[in-house]
Parts: structure tokens; sequence; C-alpha cells
């Protein structure tokens, strides 16, 4: 799979972000380890707090889809300084997709990769709970 249409997909599912209030559209899409790719929006609410971010609509849709393994995950926004997940949705990628390659890029080509143990170190996981 190549880079390009990880990308394409994080771009797609931007054009789709339901952002009234905000104004912030991002895209995110996820690589599954079959090969799917499952794009994600951020999808705002009018009671604030019950957005969902672009990225955890991606996770959600792919374990509702049956994915289980993870590869990586490209993320756009319309900002100069690439825009990374949040710490919500970084908490919730390390759960369900551990060490994730998070491909971080703009509209205007710039991009930058990284690796979610770097965005969230010393993470809390399920290990914690046994
Ligand atoms: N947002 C995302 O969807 N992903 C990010 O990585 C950062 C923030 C959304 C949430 C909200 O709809 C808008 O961007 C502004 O915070």
């Amino acid at each position: 799979m190549e880079l390009d249409a990880l990308k394409e997909a994080a771009l797609q599912a931007r054009l789709r972000a339901h952002a009234p209030f905000s104004n912030f559209l991002v895209g995110a899409a996820l690589q599954a380890q079959d090969g799917r790719i499952f794009g994600g929006c951020n999808v705002e609410n009018s009671s604030y707090g019950l957005t969902m971010c672009a990225e955890r609509t991606a996770i959600f849709r792919a374990v509702a889809e049956g994915a289980k393994r993870f590869t990586r995950i490209a993320v756009v926004a319309d900002t100069e300084k690439l825009t990374p997940p949040c710490g919500a949705c970084r908490q919730v990628l390390w759960d369900l997709c551990g060490d994730l390659e998070v491909i971080l890029f703009n509209l205007q080509g710039a991009a930058e990769t990284c690796r979610l143990r770097d965005l969230l170190p010393r993470a809390f996981d399920a290990t914690f709970l046994d």
C-alpha cells in the first residue's frame, strides 16, 4: 500500500468533516494489517464536549468493521504547523493499535512521520490491569 493512497483517503475524509463550530476540518486514514483503509473526519456537536475527532472516528469505524491490527495512520489539517492527534486520541489509538506509525501532513505538502510511542510516552494501557 502506497503512502499516497493513505494520504488521499485522509484528504477525502477531511472533506466530509462536520465542523460548523470550529471550521477546523481534520481528516484521518488508518491502515489495517489486512490492507484495508478506514477514513475518519471530525464530527462536532452543539454540546461541544461530545465532538468526535477524526482519528477516533477512524479507529472506531475500523473496530466496528472487524479490523484488529493496524500499521499506520495519516492525519491531515489545513495548518502550517502540522496537526497531531489530541491527547484523548493518542490514548485510544495506543489501546487499540499500539505503536502506530503516525504521518502528519497539511494541504501545502509538508509531512512528518513519527511513532505513537513518542507522542504518548509512558502510556497507561491494559497491561497495568493484569
Ligand atoms: N480535531 C481532530 O479531529 N483531530 C485532531 O487531531 C485535533 C482536533 C478536531 C476536534 C474539533 O472538531 C476541531 O478539530 C477543533 O479542535
